[in-house]
C-alpha cells in the first residue's frame, strides 16, 4: 500500500523558492532608504504646501505610512518613485491604533502633529519581534518643548498649552542616542519658539537627510550627523522638491550576498560613508573593494570569520547583523557577533543551525565555527532583516530553499528577487 502523500493542511504561505550555489555578476541598483523616507513622510505634516519626494522607494512600510497620512487628512499621490504630499487640511490628531500597531513609524507623526496644530492622539507602538523599543526619549523631549502628555491605556494624547499652542524651544540631553527620538525632536523643535539643541543624538544618516528635508523647507537645523544638533525655531515651512538618499542598509544587504556567493558585483547608487564600518569588516574577511564616485565594486573569494558587534551609527548598523551572520557561517574559522542594540535580534540563529550552521547562542551573543557549505532547508524570517539573511543564505546553500516570512521582507526590500535574478540568481516567488 503506497504510502498516502501528506496533504499539507496548512493554509498556503507565500514563499521564495531560492535555488543554491549561485554566482551573482554585474551591477543591482539601490533604492531610495526606506528609513530615511518614513520620517520625510511623517515631516510633510509640517507644512500646509505641497511637497515632493523623490526616490521613495515602493515597499508595505511605504504604502503604510501612506495610509497613516491620509487618515489625517494628508493628500498623497504617487508617481512612480515620486510621491507628492500636501497637508492642507489636517482634520484629524488622531491614529486609531490598528494602524500604529502595524507600523512603528507612525509614530513619527506625534512631532510634527504638535508642531503644526499643538495636540496629538497617537496609540503608544508597543513593541516587535525585535524588542520592547520604548518610546521614552521621544515624549521626554516632547514635555522637555513644553507639551502637556498623558499615557493612559496604551494612548500618548499630547497637547501644547497657551493661546499659541506654540512649543518652546529646550536644551535636551538623550539617555541613548535613539533614532526615533531625535527624529521626533527634530521635527517637533523647527516650529518651536526660540532656540533647541540635542545632545547624545543619534548619528544615523537619516537624521542628516531629516535635516536637508527640514532646512529645504525654511527650517534652521545645524549639526545634524553630529553628538549635538541645534535648531533655531521659525514661524512656518514651505514646501519643496527633495530626493530621498539611498538605503545603506539594502545596498549593505547586496554587498554581502556578493560576498557569500563569492561573487563579483557592481552597486550603486550608494554614499559610501554611509556604510564604512560595513566596508571595513567586509575587507576584514577578505573582500576586495573599489569605489567609484556612488557606486562600490565588491569582489569575493577566500571569506575568514571576522567579530562584528553592533553600535549606533557609525559603528556596525544592527540592520546587517543578520545578514554579515549569514555570511559567517561558511567563513574559514571562528567569528563572534554581538548584537548591542536590540535585546532579540538573534531569530535568525535558529533557521541558520537548520540549514547547518554551527552556532553557539549566548544570549546576544553568537559564537559562528564557519563550514563549507550550508545545505538548503524550508526556512522562516522571523522579522525585515532575520528574512534578508535566509535569502542570502539559501543563495550560497547547498539545494534548494524555501523562505517563508515575505510579509517581513516586502516591507524593507523592493523586488528583492527581481533584482538578485537580474544578477544572476534563480528565485521564484510563490
Ligand atoms: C530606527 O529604529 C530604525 N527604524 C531601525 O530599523 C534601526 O534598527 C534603529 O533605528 C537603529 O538604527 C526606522 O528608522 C523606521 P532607536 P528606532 O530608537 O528609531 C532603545 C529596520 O530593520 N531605546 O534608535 O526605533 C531601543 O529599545 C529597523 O529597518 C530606548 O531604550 O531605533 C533600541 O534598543 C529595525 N529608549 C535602541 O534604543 C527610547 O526611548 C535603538 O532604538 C528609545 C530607544
Amino acid at each position: 500500500m503506497p504510502i498516502a502523500a501528506t496533504i499539507s493542511k496548512g493554509i498556503f504561505n507565500p514563499h521564495l523558492e531560492v535555488h543554491g550555489n549561485c554566482t551573482l555578476s554585474g551591477e543591482i541598483k539601490i533604492n531610495g532608504a526606506k528609513n530615511s523616507a518614513l520620517v520625510l513622510m511623517a515631516a510633510s505634516l509640517l507644512t500646509e504646501d505641497p511637497l515632493l519626494l523623490k526616490n521613495v522607494p515602493h515597499l508595505t512600510d511605504i504604502e503604510g505610512m501612506g495610509e497613516i497620512l491620509l487618515t489625517l487628512g494628508v493628500k498623497l499621490k504617487h508617481n512612480g518613485n515620486n510621491l507628492h504630499i500636501q497637508s492642507e487640511e489636517l482634520h484629524h490628531v488622531e491614529l486609531p491604533y490598528e494602524l500604529v500597531h502595524g507600523l512603528r513609524a507612525s509614530f513619527f507623526c506625534i512631532g510634527p502633529l504638535l508642531a503644526r496644530l499643538g495636540q496629538a492622539k497617537i496609540p503608544l507602538p508597543g513593541g516587535c519581534e525585535i524588542g520592547a523599543r520604548p518610546v521614552v526619549e521621544h515624549i521626554k523631549g516632547l514635555k522637555a518643548l513644553g507639551a502637556y502628555i498623558n499615557v493612559e491605556h496604551g494612548v500618548v494624547t499630547a497637547s501644547v498649552p497657551g493661546s499659541q499652542r506654540r512649543l518652546k524651544g529646550a536644551d535636551i540631553v538623550l539617555d541613548c542616542p535613539s533614532v526615533g527620538a531625535t527624529e521626533t525632536i527634530l521635527m517637533a523643535a523647527v516650529l518651536a519658539e526660540g532656540k533647541s539643541s540635542i545632545e547624545n543624538a543619534a548619528q544615523e544618516p537619516e537624521i542628516q537627510d531629516l535635516a536637508k528635508l527640514l532646512n529645504s523647507m525654511g527650517a534652521k537645523v545645524s549639526g545634524a550627523g553630529g553628538r549635538k544638533i541645534t535648531i533655531q525655531g521659525v514661524n512656518q515651512l514651505h514646501g519643496c522638491d527633495y530626493t530621498v538618499m539611498p538605503d545603506r542598509i539594502e545596498a549593505g544587504t547586496f554587498l554581502i550576498a556578493a560576498a557569500i556567493t563569492r561573487s563579483s558585483l557592481r552597486i550603486s547608487p550608494i554614499i559610501p560613508e554611509h556604510l564604512n564600518a560595513v566596508l571595513q569588516k567586509l575587507r576584514d574577511c577578505g573582500c576586495k573593494l573599489q569605489i567609484i564616485e556612488d557606486e562600490i565594486q565588491i569582489k569575493a573569494d577566500e571569506i575568514k570569520g571576522v567579530d562584528i558587534t553592533t553600535q549606533p551609527f557609525p559603528g556596525f548598523p544592527t540592520d546587517l547583523q543578520a545578514p554579515f551572520m549569514a555570511l559567517m557561517t561558511t567563513a574559514i574559522g571562528t567569528s563572534v557577533i554581538t548584537e548591542k542594540i536590540y535585546e532579540n535580534r538573534m531569530q535568525h540563529v535558529a533557521e541558520l543551525q537548520r540549514m547547518g550552521a554551527s552556532i553557539r547562542l549566548q544570549g546576544s551573543t553568537a559564537v559562528i565555527e564557519g563550514i563549507p557549505q550550508l545545505s538548503a532547508a524550508p526556512v522562516y524570517g522571523g522579522d525585515l532583516r532575520s528574512t534578508a539573511a535566509m535569502v542570502i543564505a539559501s543563495l550560497s546553500a547547498k539545494g534548494i530553499s524555501k523562505i517563508e516570512g515575505l510579509n517581513h521582507l516586502d516591507r524593507g526590500y523592493a523586488e528583492i528577487e527581481n533584482k538578485l535574478n537580474r544578477a544572476g540568481a534563480h528565485i521564484i516567488r510563490h
